[in-house]
């Protein structure tokens, strides 16, 4: 029996009832600026927090740097299997929705919680009359062994609303044909967050507090599976940092995941010349990260923000579901497969063009993609998207 969950009353008259979904690192960053544009607009945003990361240096540290509520339910799943981590969120999200009985309920990204909650909402339709929004819409890696190209596909698939960060998601949902009415464009929330929250990391200075000269260093992190799971590839990764070290300090907070398999894999001595941190939080990443010659990552959302901030990139990936990133902005794949030398003239390549990256930002990454959803959603609700937030061809 699920268990029952108690719900506030319908706060608003009007207004409507909006379920957010964070469960991991980079949700909380897009969540917020929807957050505060539902609440600037009279709806009633009701955050839910899945539990998926947990750590402080995870979850908490980001909930005081971004000024997010506390979570009006927090289901506590904590890690497990793909299957076990998908099954148990599923099982305590479904009460929150019959309790809540949303107007709509809007997941973010690409993650586990993101995929649990969709199909929660989804099946939950005829009973609640509640709708589901995609929030980072259409990205595509085409790569099936990613568990994020799974989550992306099928979350796009149940929702009734597709909501893209950029332009090259709607040829991609064509592709598999969603009907440009359940399409709108509404920009990248987490460059939201970035612009909104640049003066105070730049106040944080947390480069200069490590000792670090602006422009000289560079910052990575990793915790894709295809990098940290198997042990040669880690090592490879590890050794090409390595190298970098040789020509300026590297910076690496590391991921939980990845901190767990370097200690299997027994890969301690690859990490001694690095700087390895704990995660950091994220005016701490964003000081890092806007000071850096060159960051090197295997993040999703990293690669979005040197783009941003105009810093360059080196992608440790075979592909990117984000090439907006490398058309537009500041990105570049390294050369795959992985090796030492191909990451080392990656780097030196982004270094020498670091001067070229200052150019303008992609279309929609201007701080405003927060109030486009919100916008969007009640335009949807009121039976059809407005003609300014209609997919453009
Ligand atoms: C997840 C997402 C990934 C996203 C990343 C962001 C999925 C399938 N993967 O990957 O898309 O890019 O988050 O960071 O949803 N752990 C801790 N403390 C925590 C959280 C995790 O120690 O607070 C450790 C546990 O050992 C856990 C492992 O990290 O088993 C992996 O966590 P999990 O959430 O399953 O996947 P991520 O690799 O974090
Ligand atoms: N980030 C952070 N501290 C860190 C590493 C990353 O605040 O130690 C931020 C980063 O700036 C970005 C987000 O976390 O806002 C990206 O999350 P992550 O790389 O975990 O996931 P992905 O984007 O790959 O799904």
């Amino acid at each position: 029996m699920p268990q029952r969950i108690e719900a506030p009353a319908h706060p608003t008259s009007g207004g409507m009832k909006v379920i957010l979904v964070a469960g991991a690192r980079p949700n909380f960053m897009k969540v917020a600026p929807v957050l505060f544009a539902l609440r600037r607009a009279g709806h009633a945003p009701v955050l839910v927090h899945t539990g998926q990361h947990y750590d402080a240096r995870m979850s908490d540290a980001f909930f005081a740097d971004l000024e997010l509520p506390e979570p009006d339910h927090h289901l506590g799943v904590g890690s497990g299997s793909h299957a076990v981590q998908t099954a148990r969120i599923m099982e305590a999200f479904e009460p929150v929705v019959l309790a809540e009985r949303p107007d709509w309920v809007v997941v973010f990204g690409d993650v586990n919680s993101t995929l649990a909650c969709a199909l929660v909402a989804a099946k939950l339709q005829p009973e609640t009359g509640c709708r589901v929004a995609h929030v980072e819409a259409g990205l595509r890696s085409g790569d099936w062994r990613m568990p994020e190209e799974v989550n992306r596909v099928v979350t796009d698939r149940v929702s009734d609303l597709l909501l893209t960060p950029s332009r090259d998601a709607h040829p991609n949902l064509r592709a598999e044909g969603v009907p440009d009415g359940r399409v709108a464009f509404v920009g990248n929330t987490m460059i939201d967050t970035l612009l909104a929250r640049l003066p105070r990391a730049r106040e944080r200075a947390f480069a200069a507090e490590l000792g670090l000269e602006r422009g000289r260093y560079a910052v990575s992190t990793l915790h894709r599976p295809s990098n940290v799971d198997d042990p040669a590839a880690f090592r490879g990764v590890l050794e090409a940092l390595g190298t970098v070290a040789r020509e300026m300090p590297v910076v690496l907070p590391l991921h939980p995941r990845a901190r767990r398999q370097a200690e299997a894999f027994g890969l301690d001595a690859l990490l001694a010349p690095l700087r390895v941190l704990e995660p950091v939080g994220y005016l701490e990443m964003l000081s890092l990260t806007e000071g850096a010659a060159v960051v090197l990552t295997d993040s999703g959302g990293v690669q979005e923000e040197t783009t941003a901030l105009g810093v360059p990139c080196v992608t440790l990936r075979e592909q990117t579901e984000r090439p907006v990133t490398v058309t537009e902005g500041t990105n570049r794949l390294a050369p795959w497969p992985l090796t030492a030398e191909g990451v080392v003239a990656a780097f030196r390549d982004a270094l020498a063009r670091g001067q070229e990256a200052a150019q303008p930002r992609p279309d929609g990454w201007d701080g405003r993609a927060g109030e486009r959803v919100a916008a969007a959603l009640a335009a949807a609700l009121n039976g059809g998207l407005d003609g300014e937030t209609q997919n453009a061809r």
